[in-house]
C-alpha cells in the first residue's frame, strides 16, 4: 500500500518516532538493497544519532550482490553494524538478534560495572513504507502479528515481543516518508514500487529505468527481451520491446504504457535478474 504524504502526517510520524525512540536500546533500520540511499529519509540520522543502529539491506535477492557488499563498506564505514537479508525467504534474519546484542554491548557493560542485572535489550524497526517492515518483524516474531502496509498516525497499543532471551521488538514499526526532492531518488522509488508511479511520469519514470539498465546491464536487457542490438535512442528500445511482447494498439504503434508495465512487473518480480540502482558515490 502506498500512502500520499500531507505535511501534517509528516509532521505526525516524526512524533511517533521521536516518542518510540525513548524506549528503545538500538534502532533497526531497513532500507532496500536495491536502493540504499534512496529508500531512507535523511532524517533517520538526525533522530537516531544517539542510538547504536544495525541496518538491514533487504530484498538483496532482487539486487545486484557484488553491489550490495559495496553498501555494506560503505554503512560499516559510518560505523554501524549491516546485515543483508531477504525478508521474504526468511534469509539473513537468524543474525539479526545477534547483531542487535552485539550493539548493544556498551550498553549492557555499563549495567554490570554499576551492580544492576542486565535487562532485556530494546528495539524497533524503522524505515519508509513498503521496505519491508512488516515482513521483518514478523520474521522475528516467528508468527504474523503486523498488518502488511501499517499505515501512518494510525495507533495502536504498542507491544513487545520477546525475540529469544536477550532481546524485545517493539511490535510496531517507526514509518518515515521517503524524501524525493532530488528526481532520480523519485524515479527508483517509483520504479521499485516505493511510491506509486502516477506520482511521477509512467514513461518519464520507463525512459530513466530503460537508460539505467542499457548502460549498466546491457546483457540483463538483451536476454529478457531477446534483443540482439541495443539501440542507442531510448524510444527505439521501447519499440523493441513492445514489438517482442505484442504491445500494440490498432495501426501498429506501440502502447508505450503498457511497454512500462510489463518492464516495471519484470524489474519488480526479478525476471530481469539480480539489478540495483544505486551504487555508494555514484
Ligand atoms: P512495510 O511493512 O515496510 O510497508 O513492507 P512490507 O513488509 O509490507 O513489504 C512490502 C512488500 O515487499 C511485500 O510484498 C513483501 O512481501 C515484499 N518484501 C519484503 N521483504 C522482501 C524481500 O526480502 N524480498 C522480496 N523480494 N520482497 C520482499 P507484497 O505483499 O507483494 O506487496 P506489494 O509488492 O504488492 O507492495
Amino acid at each position: 500500500m502506498t500512502i500520499q504524504w500531507y505535511p501534517g502526517h509528516m509532521a505526525k510520524a516524526r512524533r511517533q518516532v521521536v516518542e518510540k525512540l525513548k524506549l528503545i536500546d538500538v534502532v533497526i533500520e531497513i532500507v532496500d538493497a536495491r536502493i540504499p540511499v534512496s529508500s531512507r529519509n535523511p532524517m533517520v540520522d538526525e533522530l537516531t544519532s544517539h542510538k547504536p543502529r544495525l541496518v538491514l539491506l533487504n530484498k538483496a535477492d532482487l539486487a545486484d550482490p557484488s553491489i550490495t557488499k559495496e553498501w555494506v563498506a560503505y554503512f560499516e564505514k559510518e560505523n554501524w553494524a549491516t546485515l543483508i537479508i531477504d525478508a521474504q525467504r526468511g534469509k539473513g534474519i537468524k543474525d539479526v538478534p545477534l547483531k542487535v546484542m552485539e550493539q548493544a554491548k556498551p550498553l549492557l557493560d555499563k549495567f554490570r560495572s554499576k551492580g544492576i542485572n542486565p535487562r532485556a535489550i530494546r528495539a524497533m524497526i524503522l524505515g519508509i513504507p513498503n521496505v519491508g517492515k512488516s515482513t521483518v518483524i514478523n520474521r522475528l516474531a516467528n508468527k504474523r502479528i503486523t498488518n502488511i502496509g501499517d499505515k501512518p498516525g494510525v495507533t495502536k497499543r504498542q507491544q513487545w515481543i520477546k525475540v529469544g532471551k536477550e532481546m524485545e521488538l517493539l511490535d510496531t514499526p517507526g514509518i518515515l516518508w521517503p524524501k524525493f526532492e532530488d528526481q532520480d531518488v523519485g524515479f527508483r522509488l517509483a520504479i521499485t514500487g516505493a511510491i506509486k508511479e502516477e506520482i511521477f511520469d509512467f514513461q518519464e519514470t520507463m525512459v530513466f529505468l530503460l537508460s539505467y539498465l542499457k548502460d549498466e546491464y546491457p546483457n540483463l536487457l538483451k536476454e529478457r527481451y531477446d534483443l540482439t542490438e541495443l539501440t542507442e535512442d531510448v524510444v527505439d528500445l521501447f519499440d523493441a520491446i513492445g514489438k517482442r511482447r505484442g504491445c500494440l494498439v490498432p495501426g501498429g504503434h506501440v502502447d508505450y504504457d503498457r511497454v512500462a508495465e510489463i518492464v516495471f512487473r519484470d524489474f519488480r518480480q526479478g525476471k530481469l535478474g539480480n539489478i540495483s540502482l544505486e551504487r555508494p558515490n555514484k
